[in-house]
């Protein structure tokens, strides 16, 4: 079976509508015909200020999660980036092939250093691509299912392989990058205009896995919509209600045609409490499942860690590789 690679990052304790639909969605659906490896990315949380105790709190909950939407850590691996040493072992190494000048045109990076500026950013936000690169490249990974805003670091990941095979020999699978179109960016409920995102500024925009679902069917009831009073997909003219269509259109199977013909000569309060429903009915055994599976933490980190041992075993051999081709004295 090829081999897939995704990751997220355990910054929040919940995963959001975004991460479900952008990613996860792909996760589960792939996992059927790929040899799939999921990742806690812990060691990338900490590029911006965590604090430990939820941090840990945090990793166990977004693996709980993975499960709970239907991850199945028997068939594929679902592990902690952080109990496997290869992964900033091999990202050191491709920190050294790595531009500086191309480190610096990543968009990330610009984006989360846009209101601070760089001089407080720690140098781990900098060169965080290079160790998703190395996420990848360790499993030989041929595809990533992300989402669009992951695009450009899975693109510095095909040439830092790129760079490496044509200067060490052939070690690196280039791996393509998977983004569905449709579903690959999802907005703010309050802020249509911006990425739904886990430090997001708007709370209210902001619709969580985890939480109650009568919450959530408020945040969907209160989002902003646009003017007019028309149900229709157009993503420049109304992203508000695009938005929502989009989420429906996932959640129920419905195709965008079938939902505007559905939706025509009705209003937005219809389109939002039918959202509500089906997002709430989509979420409510999932939030269920994970808090279960919290409620046991120890057979938790036992399946993490059996899956770390996989995961382990094949990163060790790349890295041996690696470390062989660039002259590194074996260990007697
Ligand atoms: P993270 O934790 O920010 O996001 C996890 C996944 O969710 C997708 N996503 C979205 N999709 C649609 N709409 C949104 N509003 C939205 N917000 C987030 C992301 O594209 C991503 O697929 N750098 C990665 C984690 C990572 C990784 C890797 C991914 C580390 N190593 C190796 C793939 C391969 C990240 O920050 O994800």
């Amino acid at each position: 079976k090829p081999r897939l690679f995704s990751g997220m990052q355990p910054s929040a304790n919940s995963l959001h509508i975004g991460n479900y639909i952008g990613a996860l969605l792909q996760w589960r659906e792939l996992q059927t015909t790929h040899d799939a490896i999921f990742c806690v990315v812990d060691l990338h949380a900490i590029t911006v200020p965590q604090d430990p105790a939820a941090l840990r709190a945090q990793t166990r909950r977004t693996a709980a999660q993975y499960i709970a939407a239907g991850i199945d850590p028997a068939r594929s691996t679902l592990f902690v980036q952080s109990h496997v040493a290869a992964h900033p072992q091999l990202a050191w190494v491709l920190n050294t092939i790595t531009g500086f000048g191309e480190a610096s045109r990543m968009t990330q990076f610009k984006d989360k250093t846009a209101k601070q500026g760089t001089e407080a950013a720690s140098v781990g936000l900098f060169t965080y691509p290079v160790l998703q690169a190395a996420d990848v490249l360790l499993y030989d990974a041929v595809v990533v299912p992300v989402g669009e805003d992951q695009r450009q670091h899975i693109e510095l990941t095909r040439d830092l392989a790129q760079r490496f095979n044509s200067r060490f020999g052939t070690t690196f699978v280039v791996p393509e990058v998977s983004i569905l179109k449709e579903t690959a960016k999802i907005y703010d409920l309050q802020n249509p205009a911006s990425k739904m995102s886990k430090s997001g500024e708007t709370p209210a925009g902001i619709i969580w896995l985890l939480d109650e679902p009568a919450v959530t069917a408020k945040k969907i009831r209160s989002a902003v919509t646009d003017t007019g009073r028309e149900v229709v997909y157009d993503p420049e003219g109304k992203p508000g209600v695009s938005n929502l269509l989009t989420i429906l259109s996932v959640v129920t199977g419905a195709s965008l045609d079938a939902l505007a013909a559905q939706y025509d000569g009705r209003g937005y309060g219809d389109l939002k409490k039918d959202v509500a429903d089906a997002v709430v009915a989509e979420f409510e055994p999932i939030r269920t499942r994970a808090l279960e599976l919290l409620d046991d933490p120890a057979e938790l980190d036992r399946v993490l860690a059996g899956n770390a041992d996989r995961a382990a075993e094949i990163a060790d051999a790349t890295l041996a590789r690696v470390y062989d081709r660039v002259g590194f004295l074996p260990r007697a």
